[in-house]
């Protein structure tokens, strides 16, 4: 009796997958957490009908947290994703029931600022081609002309975001020796001064860069960002490289401006729909280096992201702000 009058007066939060570090111990000392098994997102089933109940709901980007489902949550204070990217919640909708959305911005910048140029380093210098050479027994010799790659040093960055992963980018593209330029919506006094970065308009950006690397969030007006006509803006010896969302880009597009040489490579750790399905056509291409949205994936980070995402629940749930709230009117009246 006395334990079920204690769990009446937590509250309950439903954790849409298992989540690294300590994060789910830190729920579990102040709420009831219900936390879904799969290794797959919970089917929309499931979740609404878990959002019958909860108090608080802990997601990640690949649950689609729409309308719909909000209208169903009477109870629902806060949404909160491990991910600083928040396009797969409707915002608006959260914003309208006086439900907090909480993300996580920041404790990822540098784990995905290094993955971006591990992407570019790999794609410039032939990695992922190197390497299956070798597993595949074709390393016959030295070869003067074999496998060869583009410069870094020397070569133009096109950053296309100037936020804080786009800044962080800029930041290792200075210490290798590139020269580099940034699209953003406003100019960036500061950033150009500190980081040597000089701003570009759009097109001016892709015909005059070596990389482009996108560090944007999905909005409507970056869907689709790069199609057929930017990709043709660009150098046929550029590499493109996209950590940011998959549907900034058309990948119908880059299929074609890949599979003709229009540009000499990507590199992507996004794709428009995730997962990528076996037999996409983009996987037949060479000249495309792909992975599996890990950019933010190290040990420290990902933990770090879980208990960022569980307090910001446990804030919002004791009628506080989240540190990091994108809706912050919910708290204003
Ligand atoms: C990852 O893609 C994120 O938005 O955190």
């Amino acid at each position: 009796m006395l334990a079920r009058i204690m769990g009446k007066s937590r509250p309950r939060v439903y954790v849409t997958r298992t989540l690294p570090g300590a994060a789910l111990e830190t729920l579990r000392a102040r709420a009831d957490a219900d936390v879904w098994q799969g290794e797959e997102p919970p089917p929309r089933a499931e979740l609404a009908s878990a959002l019958q109940t909860a108090d608080g709901l802990v997601c990640l980007l690949t649950d689609v947290i729409d309308a719909e489902l909000l209208a169903d949550a009477p109870r629902l204070r806060v949404v909160s994703t491990m991910a600083v990217g928040y396009d797969n919640i409707d915002v608006d909708a959260a914003t309208r029931l006086g439900v907090a959305v909480a993300n996580t911005p920041g404790v990822l910048t540098e784990t995905t600022a290094d993955f971006a140029f591990a992407l570019l380093l790999s794609a410039a210098r032939r990695l992922p081609e190197g390497e299956r050479t070798v597993r595949e027994g074709l390393w016959t010799t030295w070869s003067p002309a074999f496998l060869l790659g583009r410069d870094i040093h020397g070569a133009t960055l096109g950053i296309v975001g100037l936020g804080a992963i786009g800044r962080a980018v800029a930041r290792r593209a200075r210490g290798f020796g590139m020269d580099v330029l940034y699209h953003s919506r406003g100019r960036n006094a500061e950033a150009e001064e500190e980081l040597g970065c000089r701003p570009a308009d759009f097109d001016a950006l892709l015909s005059s860069s070596d990389f482009v690397s996108v560090h944007l969030p999905l909005t409507p007006e970056t869907r689709h960002m790069f199609d057929d006509d930017a990709f043709a803006r660009m150098k046929p010896t550029a590499i493109f490289v996209n950590t940011a969302r998959g549907p900034v880009v058309d990948e119908a597009a880059l299929l074609r401006a890949l599979a003709t040489k229009r540009i000499a490579g990507a590199a992507i750790d996004v794709a428009e729909v995730e997962p990528m399905a076996k037999f996409d056509p983009l996987l037949r291409l060479p000249n495309l280096l792909v992975t599996p949205h890990i950019a933010s994936a190290s040990v420290a980070t990902r933990s770090r992201m879980a208990e960022m995402a569980v307090e910001h629940a446990l804030q919002a749930m004791a009628g506080e702000r989240p540190s990091h709230c994108v809706n912050t009117q919910v708290f204003d009246a």
